[in-house]
């Protein structure tokens, strides 16, 4: 992607432009040895150490408890709607688990989970064209359950849990996809926190997944080894061949992420981000966000233009102008921008100036 484009994409996602320098420039040759990190093995000593270093940097961005495991696994998020039950549905002799539907990704995970549990969905805004997080109240989270799954930033509408739902003993699961690391939030309160690597952390087809140790060890016979996260555990994510280029592009990303000053620092960063679309949408009737306001986060901006029509000619101008990737979802259409950890304000400027020149011509 030239300087001049700004990758609005919702992922896989702009990568700070930094990383993906030094990838280029390590590529051919990495450190030293004259082959590359996608030519060596995933048990040479040089990737074991790139794997720690990533899993430790990891753990400083979060203050993660000693008592969590950070895996790499395979399959992206999507796997994960699967796995989950089956490593954790056992947890509770009904094999009772608790989702909250916010979303379409919300929607498919507890789809997903169907066939490997007995699935209750207890809070569900699709009504309403998930425009908002509804309120979970303690008596709402049956003891007897095995988790409770929640989908912490909603990717296509942008809508997020700005506070968590108190589970008393029942371990809270979230799908961080679409907002990892953007936000310090306190592990602590979570049992398990995934998400796929391909918007805040690297390329796709491989997720993070952090998970409390004691929620090891409850998977159904039935399992595929390749998604026992006690496994995996086991062999610290090497049980077969890992995705080495995802595990080393994410290291270099959270190193990036260190070097910035740490989630504390991009939130701040991020929050400055989201509120100069935000107010210039709150500005006008011309731009209309899609979610009510006390629920936005900072990684979506999704909104839209007075008629379909307006929004084609939107999407192709800013194309022209070099903002890349705005189209909303193809489930609601509209418009959509990213801007993840990676966009800097300089993006958010351009498209904000954008979006006022729009007005003024089509308004
Ligand atoms: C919140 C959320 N969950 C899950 C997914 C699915 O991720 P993957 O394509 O890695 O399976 C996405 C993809 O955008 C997402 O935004």
């Amino acid at each position: 992607m030239s300087e001049k484009v700004f990758n609005f994409g919702a992922g896989p996602a702009m990568l700070p432009v930094p990383v993906m320098e030094r990838i280029r420039e390590e590529f051919l040759d990495f450190q030293g040895m004259g082959v590359s990190i996608i030519e060596i093995s995933h048990r040479a000593k040089q990737f074991e150490k790139v794997l720690l270093d990533a899993q430790e940097r990891f753990r400083q961005l979060t203050n993660l408890p000693d008592n969590y495991k950070i895996l790499f696994v395979h399959g992206g998020a999507r796997m994960q709607f699967s796995a989950l039950p089956l490593n954790l549905a056992g947890r509770s002799a009904t094999k009772k688990c608790l989702y909250v539907e916010t979303g379409n990704f919300a929607k498919l995970a507890n789809k997903d989970a169907k066939p490997f549990g007995d699935i209750r969905v207890i809070a569900n805004t699709a009504d309403s064209n998930y425009d908002h997080i509804p309120e979970i109240s303690p008596e709402m989270v049956e003891q007897d359950a095995a988790y409770l799954h929640i989908t912490s930033n909603n990717t296509i509408y942008g809508s997020r849990y700005n506070s968590f739902p108190e589970t008393g003993s029942v371990p809270l699961i979230a799908d961080q996809t679409s907002e990892i690391l953007s936000r310090v939030i306190d592990y602590s309160k979570f049992g398990c926190i995934y998400a796929g690597l391909q918007k805040n952390l690297g390329p796709s087809g491989t997720a993070i997944v952090v998970i409390r140790e004691d929620l090891l060890g409850h998977a159904a016979a039935e399992t595929p080894l390749l998604l026992n996260y006690e496994q995996c555990a086991k062999d610290n994510s090497l049980t077969n061949t890992a995705n080495t280029f995802a595990i080393y592009v994410t290291g270099l990303v959270l190193e990036w992420l260190q070097e910035q000053g740490g989630v504390a620092a991009i939130e701040k960063v991020n929050e400055q981000k989201a509120k100069t679309l935000f107010d210039l949408i709150d500005g006008t009737d011309y731009f209309r966000g899609v979610i009510r306001p006390e629920f936005r986060g900072t990684m979506n901006v999704s909104f839209n233009l007075p008629s379909e029509e307006l929004e084609a000619k939107f999407l192709k101008e800013a194309g022209e102008q070099g903002l890349y990737a705005l189209k909303g979802h193809r489930s609601v259409g509209g418009i959509r921008a990213s801007i993840y950890n990676a966009m800097p304000q300089a993006g958010v400027e351009a498209l904000a100036a954008f979006m006022r020149e729009f007005e003024k011509n089509n308004g």
